[in-house]
């Protein structure tokens, strides 16, 4: 796969530091995926995806706009929304 394939920019936010990534549509199977491949955050994403455990709540929003969202990880796909956002995983799971 070619490198101008990697068109989605996002930063992770942890621990008070940003990690840009590139990534693209359907690289992971979800932005859970995506973030346990990137970081070691312990605790996250104990139930694997299955929505039953809380530990993916991450808060995505963006450099433009003071709007912010919770949502499980595990339940957002990867494609074209997560582009130019910031997700922040939140140091402690819920
Ligand atoms: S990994 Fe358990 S709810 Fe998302």
């Amino acid at each position: 796969m070619s490198a101008d394939k990697y068109n989605i920019p996002l930063t992770l936010i942890y621990q008070g530091e940003n990690y840009p990534i590139q990534t693209y549509v359907n690289e992971y199977h979800s932005l859970m995926t995506l973030i346990s491949n990137h970081l070691a955050v312990v605790g996250f994403g104990l139930c694997c995806g299955m929505r039953s455990c809380g530990t993916c709540m991450v808060e995505i929003g963006n450099k433009y706009s003071s709007v912010t969202i919770h949502v499980l990880a595990c339940d957002i796909p990867i494609n074209d929304e997560l582009s130019n956002t910031e997700i922040t995983i939140p140091d402690q799971r819920y």
